[in-house]
């Protein structure tokens, strides 16, 4: 089978494995090229296959030889299917992690449920004793809460009036003007449900209750808050007050974790391409005008490039972790930058499907979904057959 991508509305139906391999093999090699981090050595990532947490675990574990396991929701291969891509990643980070003697485990599961809790504890017990990091990085549109057995879906709109604007279908180009009718308190109070932080505490209570947490252990959630232009679907919407509920988990995870000398962070991360973020209105506009301007400038980064400065320029620098206002460690600071949101904020007014091509990176854009799914890399044959079932070496 010759592996081609498949699109489907905001979603591709294929994944490249050998392209998925050489997506994690680059976020390795710019790790390792940036040197050593003195970071934490026994990591626990929680949605761990894709977008900021694979940086994180290829950074723990590339960066400071730190043993990882990562706790994801992906697709095995199917017979005439392909995996997800999120799957192939994690089987070639895996074989890399293995091929440099670094402990490495997957657990492929419902994260917000209790039974995929359950085995991750046994397997920290068993294997590690105790974990000194915990990422948090899940992005999902569905939770169903284990104690109430409730399914919250949670929805991207704004709260107290419609918001319109541009949007651009990036698979097309086409610049329309969407409008988005108010959220109400059913709304928002599931998107809290499912992208605030109860499950963050959650693990934090359950991991702390069994003693799997060292002494000092640190944990990280991300989040985003973005430019006005974004503001009303985005911060002040249905998405933003889930963030906002994060936000204050951080704060009631550190108290909790005062016997232990432990701390929780929010770091804010910068707007990216990912699978989560594609399928929010308006935001596909801006990160073409956002990209085009900071590659300009020459401040663009990805994933793995945010989370390399994270780990050695905020977290593990030996002083004080530099935290906002609120208690936020800041990585998107060059996209917020005055200049570069002044810039983007002119050629928003200017954006029409016939300008776009030549004032935004839609291309870039395009070009980094694909890269999701492990198609558009260079070094990878994709004319060649690529139809061999990929394991993950720790998941039977
Ligand atoms: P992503 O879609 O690339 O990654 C999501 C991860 O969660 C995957 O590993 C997936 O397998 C896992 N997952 C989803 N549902 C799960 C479940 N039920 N059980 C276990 N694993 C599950 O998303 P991305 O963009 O990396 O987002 C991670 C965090 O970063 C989110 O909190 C997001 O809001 C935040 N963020 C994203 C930004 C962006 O522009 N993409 C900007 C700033 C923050
Ligand atoms: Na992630």
């Amino acid at each position: 089978m010759i592996i081609e991508p498949r699109m489907r509305g905001f979603i591709c139906l294929t994944a490249h494995p050998k392209g998925a391999e050489q997506n994690v093999k680059n976020q390795i090699e710019y790790i390792q090229s940036k040197g050593a981090i003195a970071g934490a050595k026994k990591v626990l990532v929680i949605g761990a296959s894709t977008g900021f947490g694979l940086a994180s675990r290829i950074t723990s574990a590339f960066g400071s030889d730190a043993a990882t396991i990562g706790v994801f929701f992906e697709k095995p291969p199917v017979e005439g299917k392909t995996a997800s891509p999120g799957w192939y990643n994690s089987a070639a980070f895996e074989t890399e992690a293995h091929k440099a003697g670094l402990y490495a485990k997957s657990i492929n599961g419902d994260a917000f449920s209790n039974e995929i809790k359950r085995e991750t504890l046994d397997l920290i017990k068993a294997d590690l004793g105790q974990v000194d990091l915990v990422i948090y990085s899940l992005a999902s549109p569905v939770r169903t809460n284990p104690n109430t057995g409730v399914t919250h879906r949670s929805v991207l709109k704004p709260i107290g009036q419609t918001f319109t604007n541009k949007t651009v279908d990036f698979h097309t180009g086409n610049v329309t003007e969407v409008s988005i009718a108010p959220a109400n308190e059913e709304d928002i109070e599931n998107t809290v449900a499912v992208m605030g932080g109860e499950d963050w505490a959650m693990w934090i209570d359950a991991l702390k209750n069994e003693n799997l947490l060292a002494e000092g252990a640190t944990t990280i959630a991300y989040s985003y808050i973005g430019p006005e232009l974004t503001e009303a679907v985005y911060r002040k919407g249905t998405i933003g007050r889930a963030k906002d509920h994060l936000e204050a988990t951080a704060f009631t995870i550190t108290d909790s974790l005062q016997s232990i000398g432990g701390k929780a962070y929010v770091s804010v991360n910068k707007a990216l391409v990912t699978q989560a973020s594609s399928a929010i209105p308006v935001i596909p506009l801006y990160i073409s005008l956002l990209y085009k301007i900071m590659k300009e400038e020459g401040i663009h980064e990805g994933c793995i490039e945010q989370i390399q400065r994270l780990f050695q320029e905020r977290l593990y620098t030996g002083s004080e972790v530099p935290v906002d206002e609120k208690g936020r460690i800041r990585i998107d600071d060059w996209e917020m930058r005055e200049d570069v949101q002044a810039k983007v904020a002119e050629l928003w007014k200017e954006a029409t499907t016939e300008t776009l091509p030549a004032i935004g990176d839609l291309a870039g854009y395009r070009n980094d979904f694909l890269n999701l799914f492990g198609f558009e890399f260079d070094g990878v044959d994709y004319k060649a057959e690529a139809n061999e079932v990929v394991n993950i070496d720790s998941i039977k």
